[in-house]
């Protein structure tokens, strides 16, 4: 059976580092509290001229370096973000002209954090069912600073921006185990208000009644999604293991989406999993959203955490509630 890898990755963050430090003279907050209930102790956050697309046209270029191909070459490129720059035209558009790669399929998907994770299972399935596609770009970036509430100090302290890329290809290998084993993806909307931006869409109009509420900011019912999170990362992991017949023993490398170090460690001790094999960068990070895991594998990579034929496992969960697990065997 023809394999879809990962030929090339690539992640940008922007170059302005906000500290816990810098939150306490704008919320009142304490490093201390931010370490203790999160482990973040600083994130990357965008200057208000930078984009979203920029974000993603930025890792985008570091993926098709590293892939050894030119944007000519790509057939289809997919963003997964829920801080496109604009409502439209898609933010895949926006990025292809800045690519320079003209009249390919490009589109957006929102499935918030998890969004990496569904995004490569749409392209995995346009490679293995479209033989005209050779390579299909997909890049997870947030511009996460542009929808936080800077007046609650329990959403926050949380976020940051980043962008990360892949480019997916068939495995020309034939006798080669490598690339995308097997993706897992789920949701359930009864959580939907749990964590959402009520504003920007159909549902509520734009007018200064609704500016004053607040409305076009994130809000988010902490202690449920932390719930939720650890409930359904571990389900999704079991299963995708069970179903591939894998224990996590066979796993050399699980990156989680990177929400929250209570939300990991939990996961961590009810999967049994060696915190050794789970790769951490929200420290200096935050919660990136839809970019968070393309930009800790790329990040692993570069720390020498993945090496070739490593077996990667990649678990996200986000709003929606939306949820997904990736088995990846690394090329
Ligand atoms: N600094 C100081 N105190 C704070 C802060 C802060 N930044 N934020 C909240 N508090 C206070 C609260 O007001 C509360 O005070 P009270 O007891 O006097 O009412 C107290 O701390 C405890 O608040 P909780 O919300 O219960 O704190 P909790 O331990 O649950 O931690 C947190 C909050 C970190 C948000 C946690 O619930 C969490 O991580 N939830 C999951 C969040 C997450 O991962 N979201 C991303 C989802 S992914 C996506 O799709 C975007």
């Amino acid at each position: 059976m023809a394999h879809v890898i990962i030929k090339g990755i690539g992640s940008h963050v922007p170059d302005c580092i906000l500290s816990n430090a810098d939150l306490e003279h704008r919320v009142d907050t304490t490093n201390e509290w931010i370490v203790g209930r999160t482990g973040i102790e600083s994130r990357r956050i965008c200057l208000d001229t930078e984009t979203t697309s920029d974000l993603g046209y930025e890792a985008a270029q570091k993926a098709l370096k590293h892939a050894h191909i030119s944007s000519c070459d790509v057939d289809l490129i997919i963003v997964a973000t829920v801080t496109p720059d604009m409502q439209f035209p898609a933010t895949a558009c926006i990025i292809q002209e800045k690519l320079k790669c003209t009249d390919i399929p490009c589109f957006d998907i929102n499935s918030a954090c998890s969004g990496f994770i569904y995004a490569i299972d749409i392209a995995r399935n346009f490679l293995l069912n479209n033989p005209m596609m050779k390579n299909v770009l997909v890049i997870g970036t947030e511009k996460m600073s542009s929808i936080v509430d800077w007046e609650d100090r329990a959403t926050c302290v949380l976020f940051g921006d980043g962008a990360g890329a892949v480019v997916l290809s068939r495995d020309t290998d034939r006798d080669s185990e490598a690339g995308i084993i097997d993706v897992l993806i789920g949701a359930d909307g009864h959580c939907a208000s749990m964590l959402c931006c009520p504003g920007w869409g159909a549902a509520i109009p734009v007018n200064v009644e609704n500016v004053k509420k607040r409305e076009y900011f994130i809000k988010m019912e902490g202690r449920e999604v932390f719930k939720e999170a650890i409930k359904r990362m571990c389900a999704v992991v079991e299963d995708i293991l069970l179903r591939n017949h894998l224990t996590i023993d066979d796993v050399a490398c699980v990156i989680p989406h990177q929400a929250n170090m209570r939300i990991i460690g939990a996961i961590t001790d009810r999967l049994g999993i060696p915190s050794p094999k789970m790769y951490v960068n929200l420290q200096h990070r935050g919660n990136t959203s839809a970019a968070s895991i393309p930009i800790a594998i790329d990040e692993a990579l570069q720390q020498g955490y993945i090496g070739p034929g490593d077996l990667v496992l990649t678990v996200a969960f986000g709003a929606g509630m939306t949820w997904g697990a990736a088995l990846i065997r690394w090329k």
